[in-house]
């Protein structure tokens, strides 16, 4: 599914390994030691191979890590990428601790980095919702309205967001959501 926006700047959704998207830059959904572990993060330094932790470990090194709701840039090793932006979602403990803000922190970050870089492409994942536990409906409509108000302003060099979609139901659910609340 995509959706288009001025300057055509485009939104994609799409099922798929993240690992295996060509995109400019890739995000990680990351712990805040920047430690590695399961899910999409075991899957980008297995596909990346050890230079991306080796990054890592100087950045916690200097800064001790990441805070929740932040990301920071590693090159992105031998993935078909350019960087990689690690970002700490939140952990979801019943939605009334500042989860949702920080979860819109997490996209915000990322697109702005992005910015930064001067990139034209980024893929992200759906941060947060596997063994961080937030519920995907709620995680998906941040992240879309994130990327949706970053896409209709004028100003940047970004031209394409991509969310990979580790599953169908997955996918099916931010799809809903872009349907619901489109740009
Ligand atoms: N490509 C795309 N999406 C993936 C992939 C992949 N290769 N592998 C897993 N996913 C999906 C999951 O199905 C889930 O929908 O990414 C989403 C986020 O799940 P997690 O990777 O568990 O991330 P999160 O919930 O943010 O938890 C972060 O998990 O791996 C640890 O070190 C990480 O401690 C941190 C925590």
């Amino acid at each position: 599914m995509e959706q288009n926006f001025p300057g055509g700047k485009i939104l994609r959704l799409k099922v798929g390994d993240i690992t295996r998207e060509p995109a400019d830059a890739i995000v990680n959904a990351a712990n805040s030691a920047l430690a590695g572990g399961g899910g999409v993060d075991g899957a980008i330094h297995r596909a990346g191979g050890p230079s991306i932790m080796r990054e890592l470990d100087q950045i916690r090194g200097k800064s001790g890590g990441c805070p929740t709701g932040s990301a920071v840039v590693t090159a992105a090793g031998l993935l078909p990428a350019r960087f990689v932006f690690h970002a700490v979602g939140p952990v979801y403990r019943g939605g009334k601790h500042g989860e949702p803000e920080l979860l819109a922190s997490c996209y915000r970050t990322c697109l702005q980095l992005a910015e930064e870089q001067g990139i034209a492409t980024i893929a992200f994942p759906s941060i947060s919702t596997g063994i961080y536990g937030y519920p995907i409906r709620e995680a998906a409509r941040i992240a879309l309205a994130e990327v949706t108000r970053h896409l209709n302003a004028q100003a940047g060099m970004l031209q394409q967001v991509t969310f990979v979609l580790f599953s169908e139901p997955d996918y099916r659910v931010y799809a809903s959501c872009l349907e619901r609340e489109p740009a």
